[in-house]
């Protein structure tokens, strides 16, 4: 299902230290967000640093994918600090030189949910990291098929560009806790059309509800 309201009615803006808090191109932090809580994830890789709830469930979820499938998943990159972003928008800039065609792969800086220490790059030890090619690695298909399970969803899935600014990112997920992953999972949409439900719900909750 596709949901056309404009995203600035889009829901739970108020708690930046909640799992829920949607960042994007239009929604962004400030430059002096830095979460507390924050801890390395003890798995193989760079950048481990994640929220804690994060961390804890990327363990998990790692351990799981080594157990069900002989698979090691890494990490690539996990909290960006708005500096961290700028330099590596910069850096993407210099390469493709159009804004159009960074814009596409790497958020400004206060735009990326790399920034709220929620979502992780995952790489798989052994094979290329961030490329597309990593949607047909057993450790792609291992996150797209499980993901959920530990809370995590994948946010620039093939086909959702339109709706979340950004193109096919089958390494990137993000933490968002079981229930909700679950839910968005089992609805299979972006995490904005996500949000607009939510609102939606949350309004008729309040017209009908006989609180
Ligand atoms: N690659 C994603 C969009 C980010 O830079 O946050
Ligand atoms: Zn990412």
């Amino acid at each position: 299902m596709m949901v056309s309201a404009p995203l600035d009615a889009a829901a739970p803006q108020h708690d930046i230290d909640g799992t829920m808090f949607l960042i994007n191109r239009d929604w962004r932090v400030s430059r002096y967000y830095i979460p507390e809580r924050m801890r390395q994830a003890e798995v193989k890789g760079q950048v481990r640093t994640l929220r804690e709830e994060a961390a804890a469930a990327l363990e998990e979820m790692y351990a799981a994918c080594k157990e069900d499938a002989n698979i090691t998943l890494t990490s690539v990159s996990g909290y960006r600090s708005y500096g961290k972003q700028s330099t590596i928008y910069s850096n993407k800039l210099k390469r493709v030189k159009t804004k159009a065609k960074a814009d596409r792969y790497v958020a400004r800086p206060g735009a990326s949910e790399h920034q709220l220490g929620l979502a992780m790059d995952v790489g798989q030890k052994g094979k290329t990291n961030l490329s597309e090619s990593f949607a047909k690695y057993g450790g792609g298909k291992w996150i797209r098929e499980n993901c959920w399970k530990y809370g995590f969803i994948l946010r620039y899935d093939e086909g959702w560009e339109d709706v979340t600014g950004y193109g096919y990112e089958p390494w990137h997920i993000r933490y968002v806790g079981k229930e909700m992953a679950a839910a968005i999972h089992e609805k299979n949409i972006p995490l904005e059309s996500f949000m607009l439900l939510l609102r939606e719900e949350q309004l008729l909750d309040i017209i009908i509800g006989d609180k």
